[in-house]
């Protein structure tokens, strides 16, 4: 492969592409579907609430005319995930692209830290970590086996370096981050597209009343464009906005005593 060619193969035509996205149901993985409805992609939606889903599915059948199933499961069952992925395979033969855009946010404290809090931090791992690995428990066996198949996660750049009052939700973020980078390497060998996608701040159900600044906020609209523009472009990290994501992965480098000093500038209630 040329130095400078595309990491993935980049999408060229979304008519026909079977695509399952986990975590359909509202913010980011909603707006993806709607966009990839309108392009004319064949999908299939799964989260917990099986009403929203069958509904956003009716609406976007109805208004595109493209095929649009909903499919309801929880990523942190992992049977469920792989009846799923059986279910779609039967159904469709394949599964082009998974996008796993399930995830939770938890607004744990450290100064208030204590045993009550274990489980919110489980549920956080379970859901934003362990269920990726559910997802590829589900596909991969039919991807290595065809040498096909792409996935994509949904992380965050709250993955790049640590954050106060996100002491799940950083800590599940920078696992899924290295995760991505891992796979990319084990898969992009084998034919299989591996993909990772880090937004800054989306205006979703997410963040809705978290007391913390949101700098360079964008919609779920302009997420979705950003997600299906990097896809098609063949990216491996797909992140945005762009003028703020690279602002942070600058920090990355940052020595630790400047890195925390700046933070507390910002995050100074
Ligand atoms: N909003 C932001 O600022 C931001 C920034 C960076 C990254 N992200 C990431 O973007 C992704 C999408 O979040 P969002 O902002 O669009 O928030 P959202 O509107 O709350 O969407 C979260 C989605 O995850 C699904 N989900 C949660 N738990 C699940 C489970 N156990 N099984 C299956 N699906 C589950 C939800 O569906 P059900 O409730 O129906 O299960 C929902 O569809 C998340 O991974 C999040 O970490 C968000």
């Amino acid at each position: 492969m040329p130095f400078f060619a595309p990491l993935n193969p980049p999408v060229a035509a979304w008519p026909g592409q079977r695509v399952w996205i986990v975590g359909a149901s509202s913010g980011i993985g909603a707006e993806t579907a709607r966009l990839l409805a309108r392009r004319g992609a064949r999908l299939a939606l799964s989260g917990r609430r099986a009403e929203t889903l069958d509904a956003l599915a009716s609406e976007l059948a109805t208004a595109t005319g493209s095929e649009v199933r909903s499919l309801p499961c929880d990523i942190t069952d992992a049977q469920a995930v792989a009846a799923g992925a059986r279910t779609l395979c039967e159904a469709w033969g394949d599964i082009d692209l998974v996008l796993v855009a399930a995830g939770i946010y938890d607004a744990l404290r450290p100064q208030e830290f204590h045993e009550g809090d274990l489980p919110a931090v489980r549920h956080t791992l379970d859901t934003n970590l362990l269920g990726a690995y559910h997802v590829l428990a589900a596909v991969l066996p039919g991807f290595r086996h065809r040498g096909r198949g792409h996935l994509a996660f949904v992380s965050s750049v709250a993955g790049y370096n640590g954050l106060p009052q996100a002491l799940a939700y950083a800590p599940s973020k920078a696992a899924l981050n290295n995760l991505c980078e891992g796979l990319y390497l084990e898969l992009q060998p084998l034919g299989i597209a591996v993909t990772r996608i880090c937004p800054g701040f989306v205006d979703t159900p997410l963040i809705a009343g978290g007391h913390f600044p949101t700098p360079a906020l964008q919609t779920p609209q302009a997420a979705a464009r950003a997600i299906v523009l990097g896809l098609e472009r063949g990216d491996f990290e797909i992140h945005f906005p762009r003028y703020f994501t690279s602002l942070l992965k600058v920090l990355q480098w940052l020595p630790r005593r400047l890195y925390f000093f700046l933070l507390r500038q910002v995050t100074r209630p």
